[in-house]
């Protein structure tokens, strides 16, 4: 069996611009949720129940702010969706971190890009639906259609740096991310390519998705006065989640291939497993029974007992239902182990109480932050976490961040539609 380790890490998010900055802001219990009460127009964002976000910082000079500039060009600028210019930028980031910018012909065949989004460029399809019903035919750019469709982002990280391998764009709303990890792992170890570009990307802060959601009633509505305070995972107080922007991406690579070239390895990628709900539009199975299922494929696919996990990243949103069910299905996985009757010793948290939740690009950034978790023998924080109401009394990591041996670590990611995929990683040895 190939193996497959993860060599370089890229990222944006409302903490900063940078893997170290958002990770070294994310261990302070530093938030990254903002107002957007102010945004033009002021008509179409004052009538939201939620008005806050995270948003990647891209206001004046210094390190970890966004300026487009500095990554693209400005003819690319114009062509790419800003979920596009993310995921190039986070790309960059993270070949740099691998050390990875081949030029012969074999090594672009062997290395691909599998990199997705949930929504994608919303605020393109409501400025052309408006001009179109406006003025018809003219008004519609011939950059329409490449600036919509989702698996764009993966094409022009292939035409930037000539990589031949399989392109591949996963759309599976909230658990985009994750899937594209893993997804792009199985092309690793089935052999259709040694490197892969892996993650996820999105920006659709637009009042058309508060809207939407809003209308769902999955969003934060409690804090709006009060934007730090708005994403509580697992907290007696949540009322939502808070919508974010930004993208991740993980270098994926064979093991003898990273070894081969003297690449620095954060861990292995040890198990994927994913499953589908088969229940509702938007609403989990309340006992979290889909959510146990593809953690047990997950480590089965690893070939590791539950009691070996020393860190869970949970998908934890900050909805009343889906923490609970959540925390049901890490209980029912951990059930029977020896040496578990203490709920205490398990470390799980939620990143998103810092940065709120990136959509598709959620698995990918947590999957980073679980990576680092590991690679840093640290526990990153549940921001706001102040009365846990979620029954089995786990180690959340409540507000600060704990240092603690991890060898193993879960990501999960769960999405509307009902699907739910985990990554297992683990120390590399
Ligand atoms: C859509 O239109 C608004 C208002 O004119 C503008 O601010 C925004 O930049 C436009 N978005 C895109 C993607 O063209
Ligand atoms: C929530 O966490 C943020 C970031 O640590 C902090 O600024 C804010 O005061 C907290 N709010 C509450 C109500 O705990
Ligand atoms: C997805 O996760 C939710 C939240 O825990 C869970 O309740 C649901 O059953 C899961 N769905 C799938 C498809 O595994």
């Amino acid at each position: 069996m190939r193996r497959v380790v993860v060599t370089g890490l890229g990222a944006i998010t409302p903490l900063g611009v940078g893997v170290r900055h958002s990770w070294s802001k994310l261990i302070a219990g530093q938030s990254g949720i903002a107002s957007v009460a102010d945004f033009e127009p002021q008509k179409r964002w004052r009538e939201l129940t939620s008005t806050v976000a995270g948003i990647v910082p891209k206001s004046g000079i210094g390190e970890g702010q966004w300026r487009p500039d500095d990554w693209l060009s400005a003819s690319d600028q114009r062509r790419m969706s800003t979920f596009t210019q993310y995921a190039i930028a986070a790309t960059e980031m993270a070949l740099e971190d691998a050390a990875w910018k081949p030029r012969k012909k074999e090594d672009l065949e062997s290395t691909g890009v599998c990199l997705g989004s949930g929504i994608g460029n919303l605020d393109e399809i409501y400025n052309t639906s408006l001009a179109y019903e406006k003025d018809g035919y003219k008004k519609v750019s011939p950059l329409f259609v490449p600036k919509i469709l989702i698996n764009l982002a993966a094409g022009h990280i292939a035409m930037r740096y000539g990589f031949q391998g399989p392109n591949h764009a996963v759309t599976t709303a909230c658990t985009t991310g994750a899937h594209s990890v893993g997804d792009a792992s199985r092309f690793i170890a089935f052999g259709d390519a040694n490197v892969m570009v892996a993650g996820g990307a999105e920006s659709c802060i637009h009042p058309l998705t508060f809207a939407g959601f809003g209308r769902s009633r999955s969003l934060s509505t409690a804090f709006n006065d009060d934007p730090p305070s708005s994403c509580r995972p697992f907290d007696r107080r949540r009322s939502g989640f808070v919508v974010s922007e930004g993208a991740a991406v993980v270098i994926l690579e064979e093991l003898e291939h990273a070894k081969a070239r003297g690449a620095r390895i954060y861990a292995e990628l040890r198990g994927y497993g994913s499953s589908g709900d088969a229940h509702h539009m938007t609403a989990p199975l309340e006992d979290g029974s889909g959510a146990f299922l593809s953690m047990k494929k997950a480590l089965k696919h690893a070939g590791i007992k539950p009691r070996q996990v020393d860190y869970i990243n949970a998908h934890a949103t900050a909805t009343p239902v889906g923490d609970t069910a959540e925390a049901l299905a890490i209980r029912s996985l951990m059930a029977g182990e020896e040496g578990y009757a203490n709920e205490g010793h398990i470390a799980v948290s939620s990143t998103k109480g810092s940065i709120g939740h990136l959509l598709g690009a959620a698995g990918a950034i947590e999957a980073v932050f679980t990576i680092l978790a590991i690679a840093e023998n640290t526990l990153p924080p549940t921001l706001n976490l102040t009365e846990p109401d979620v029954e089995p009394k786990f180690n959340l990591v409540p507000l600060e961040a704990q240092e603690k041996e991890v060898n193993v670590a879960l990501s999960n990611s769960f999405g509307f539609g009902g699907t739910n995929a985990t990554l297992v990683f683990s120390k590399f040895s």
